[in-house]
């Protein structure tokens, strides 16, 4: 058979696409080509594959190879091919016997041949799933991530001669079994919880708020008034993950390679706090073939920007559109791929450069001209994309030496949750998770305010000069704090705690 042909996997974004590996062995003097726009990394695939077969113990062919990988069309990138082509050579020179059932192979091969995890193991997975493939070969260590597709059989291997002996029936390899109720398992907090908080219960409210919607945040306030001890237990409150969303976030982790080895699935809301120094595409995304940025590593949790205008104003009004549009494309000669970025804002600042513009015992030593400098970095249109701006004030003596930190995480948690369902369940057949999510028709749709209501809204629209956007994010909230009292109309209190949250509106940030 001198031309053999595998199937295998190619990832643009965080989408695979099938591809085709042909090996075409003919006589002649030694030669070997790859064609079918490969990059770097898939040309020294060439070396890789040779040495590998030779380390296990079969001689390359002294022919001319040619390997072609079909559609020659769409880039290519990576070593996902090494496994593929190595089993293409060995069919093509009747070393294995041809595969059944139908099976896509993906892996990369190291010179001794072992076989080494590769990025985007689950997206292979879900393409073998929806192009009736039965079976995956894959890195041991991508095994259980791509198993958590069930209707994919999904062999683990640890390197090319074990994977010569199963072909040829010497060995057997279970199938990877995932159980997804065991990987959704509750995870544990390093110990941190809202109970240590005291006072800043409007705070602690507006938290809750805005995770049980799924709403961006600003936290203002002195320094020490415990805004980044609030923003750190913010994961202690996060609604669990449905599996649709572990999925999404699972893959996006996959393609940038911060899977762990052995990992299934993300269970746990990411939570991202960057450092402010971040470039702009390591917030955004970026890099010549591109990798997801902290907008998307955070998709379905929350990036914490602590210290909110230290970053580069360039980076911030660059997040204004993935904020917007819930993805973020990063754009290239040769390519333009498209991440998702549904992630929850949480963002903390002092009201000015030296902290203590609203504090009360202390005296503010910034004049006005640096005060509007500080605070003009974040923008308006920026300020409009958050939900719900809150003042965090210096806690008092009092509150501090009283023993009372209030509620702990779980029982808060566990109304967020409740919320949660409310909004899956309203939100059905859609990709909308949350109310955060909806779009203005939806908006339309599950906002609907009384007579009182509207009057409230109208009167803060007027006062704060709300512009549209503002309008739509405070029906939005209003909507879920209706959801975390379990009531299906919005009341008046509902819209009238929401518009208290759009204070930074007023004071023109
Ligand atoms: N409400 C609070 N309850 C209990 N401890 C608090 C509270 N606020 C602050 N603290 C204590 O003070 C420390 C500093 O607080 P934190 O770093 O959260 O302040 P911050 O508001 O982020 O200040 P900065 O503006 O300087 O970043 C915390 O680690 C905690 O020990
Ligand atoms: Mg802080
Ligand atoms: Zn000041």
């Amino acid at each position: 058979m001198p031309v053999a042909k595998t199937l295998s996997a190619a990832i643009n974004g965080i989408h695979a696409f099938k591809v085709e590996v042909e090996v075409n062995i003919s006589p002649g003097l030694f030669n070997y080509s790859t064609v079918g726009l490969p990059d770097a990394a898939v040309r020294e695939s060439q070396e890789r594959v040779l040495a590998a077969l030779q380390n296990s113990g079969f001689e390359a062919p002294v022919k001319r190879i040619t390997v072609n990988l079909a559609p020659a069309d769409l880039r290519k990138e990576g070593s996902t091919f090494d496994l593929p082509i190595a089993v293409a050579m060995l069919l093509a020179e009747n070393l294995v016997s041809a595969e059944t059932p139908p099976t896509m192979i993906i892996g990369e091969l190291a010179l001794d041949g072992r076989i080494r995890p590769i990025k985007g193991a689950l997206s292979a997975s879900m393409l073998a799933r929806d192009q009736g493939v039965a079976r995956l070969i894959a890195p041991k260590e991508n095994a259980r991530e791509a198993a958590v597709i069930a209707e994919v059989e999904v062999i683990g291997v640890e390197s090319l001669p074990q994977l010569i002996q199963f072909l040829n029936g010497y060995e057997q390899i279970e199938p990877t079994k995932v159980s997804v109720d065991e990987v959704f398992q509750q995870p544990d907090w390093d110990g941190l919880d809202f109970s240590e908080v005291k006072g800043q219960a409007h705070v602690k409210r507006a938290l809750e708020v805005a995770a049980a919607g799924g709403h961006n945040t600003l936290m203002i306030g002195p320094p020490g008034s415990g805004k980044s001890m609030m923003a750190k237990r913010i994961p202690t409150i996060l609604p669990e993950m449905t599996i649709d969303e572990a999925i999404e976030t699972t893959r996006i982790h996959s393609v940038s390679g911060k899977l762990g080895a052995n990992m299934a699935l993300v269970t746990r809301r990411p939570f991202r706090s960057p450092h402010h120094t971040i470039s702009d595409a390591g917030l955004i995304g970026g890099g010549t073939s591109p990798t997801p940025g902290e907008v998307s590593l955070s998709h379905n949790g929350v990036l914490f920007l602590d210290e909110f205008p230290e970053f580069k104003r360039s980076a911030l009004e660059a997040m204004r559109q993935p904020l917007e549009d819930g993805n973020v494309t990063i754009a290239r000669s040769s390519m333009s791929v498209t991440f998702p970025s549904r992630f929850m804002l949480a963002a903390a600042m002092n009201p000015c450069p030296c902290g203590y513009y609203t504090d009360p015992s202390k005296e503010c030593l910034c004049g006005e001209h640096v005060i509007r400098k500080y605070r003009s970095k974040i923008s308006g249109p920026l300020l409009d994309r958050i939900d719900i701006h809150i003042e965090a004030p210096a806690v008092k003596w009092r509150e501090m030496m009283g023993a009372d930190g209030g509620e702990p995480s779980s029982a808060i948690r566990e109304r967020i949750n409740t919320a949660r369902k409310t909004q899956l369940a309203r939100f059905t057949g859609t990709s909308v998770y949350c109310n955060a999510q909806m779009n203005s028709r939806q908006i339309k749709k599950h906002c609907e305010l009384d007579e009182a209501s509207r009057s409230i809204l109208k009167t803060a629209v007027e006062k704060l000069g709300l512009s549209a956007r503002a309008h739509e994010k405070a029906l939005k909230v209003a909507r879920t704090i209706a959801d975390l009292a379990g009531v299906e109309r919005i009341r008046p209190e509902h819209i009238g705690e929401a518009v208290q949250y759009r204070s930074l509106d007023r004071d023109r940030l």
